[in-house]
C-alpha cells in the first residue's frame, strides 16, 4: 500500500488560541481511520485546518497528499487535489441549487474544456440520489436551506459519492441520522471503499464503526492523537468512556485549554 496522506507536527491557531498541538497522522491508500475524542479536543479544527479554512492559521507542521505539499495549496487546489470534507455543520447557501453547486464542484475538479455534460451530470446525480434514497426534489432545492439535520448529512454524502475524492474526511456524519439513514450512508461509504481511496471518520459513537469498519481508531485529546488501536479501541471507549485513557496518560484536562 502506498502512502496517501501524511500530517507531521501540525499546530493550528484560532482566535489566538492554539488548538492543534503537534498533530501527527499517516494514512495509506485504501485505509479507513476513525478519530474519536471528547468535545473540544480539536477534531473539527483538524478537518478545517486540512481543508484550508481561512479562520485556522497553521503555525507549524507539514501536510502531504500523495507527496504534494497541501499547506502550499489554496482552498480550491486542495479540493482539486482530492481532499473532501463532509462538515459537522454544513452551511446553507440561498440562491444556489444543490445541482448547480455539485456541477460546479465536479467541473472545478476537471481540466478546462472537459466539463461534465448536463445530461451525464443529471444521470449521475439521479443515480446517486437513488442510492441514498433521497427525494428527487433535493436536486433543485437551495443548498441545505431548510434541510433537516439528517437531510444535510445525507446531502454531504451525496457530494462525496459524486466527487469521488482521494481522501474523504467525514466530521460526525452520523450525528442527526436516524438508524435507517445511518445504514444507507454507511453503505454509500463502503461502496466507495477501494484500494486507492481513504477515509478519515470523526465520530463520537462506536455504532457508526459497526457499519463502516475502520482499520485504525485514534483518540484525540489536547489537540493531538494520544492513543491508537484497532476497532476494539472504539468498543472499549463505548463501554468505559475516556477516563481510563486520561488516567493512563496522566491527562487532567483533555480539551485544548479552557479560556
Ligand atoms: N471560530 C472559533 N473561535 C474560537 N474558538 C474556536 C473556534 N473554533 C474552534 N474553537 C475552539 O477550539 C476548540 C476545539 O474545537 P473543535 O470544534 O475542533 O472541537 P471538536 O473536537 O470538534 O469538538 P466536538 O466533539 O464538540 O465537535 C474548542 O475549545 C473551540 O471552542
Ligand atoms: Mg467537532
Amino acid at each position: 500500500m502506498a502512502n496517501l496522506f501524511e500530517i507531521r507536527g501540525l499546530n493550528s491557531v484560532i482566535e489566538g488560541k492554539e488548538i492543534l498541538k503537534g498533530f501527527d497522522l499517516s494514512i495509506q491508500k485504501g485505509e479507513v481511520h476513525a478519530i474519536m475524542g471528547p468535545n473540544g479536543t480539536g477534531k473539527s479544527t483538524l478537518a478545517s485546518s486540512i481543508m484550508g479554512h481561512p479562520k485556522y492559521e497553521v503555525t507549524e507542521g507539514e501536510v502531504y497528499l500523495e507527496g504534494e505539499d497541501v499547506l502550499e495549496m489554496g482552498v480550491d487546489e486542495r479540493a482539486r487535489a482530492g481532499l473532501f470534507l463532509a462538515m459537522q455543520y454544513p452551511s446553507e447557501i440561498t440562491g444556489v441549487t444543490n445541482a448547480d453547486f455539485l456541477r460546479s464542484a465536479i467541473n472545478a475538479r476537471r481540466p478546462e474544456g472537459d466539463e461534465i455534460s448536463l445530461i451525464k451530470f443529471i444521470r449521475l446525480m439521479e443515480g446517486k440520489m437513488k442510492e441514498l434514497e433521497m427525494d428527487p426534489e433535493f436536486m433543485h432545492r437551495y443548498l441545505n436551506e431548510g434541510f433537516s439535520g439528517g437531510e444535510k448529512k445525507r446531502n454531504e454524502i451525496l457530494q462525496m459519492l459524486m466527487i469521488e475524492p482521494q481522501l474523504s474526511i467525514l466530521d460526525e456524519i452520523d450525528s442527526g441520522l436516524d438508524i435507517d439513514a445511518l445504514k444507507i450512508v454507511a453503505a454509500g461509504v463502503n461502496a466507495m471503499r477501494d484500494a486507492k481511496r481513504s477515509f478519515l471518520i470523526i465520530t463520537h459513537y462506536q455504532r457508526l464503526l459497526n457499519y463502516i469498519r475502520p482499520d485504525f481508531v485514534h483518540v484525540m485529546m489536547q489537540g493531538r492523537i494520544v492513543k491508537s488501536g484497532g476497532p476494539e479501541l472504539a468498543e472499549r471507549l463505548e463501554a468505559e468512556g475516556y477516563d481510563w485513557i486520561k488516567e493512563e496518560l496522566g491527562i487532567v484536562d483533555e480539551t485544548t485549554g479552557r479560556a
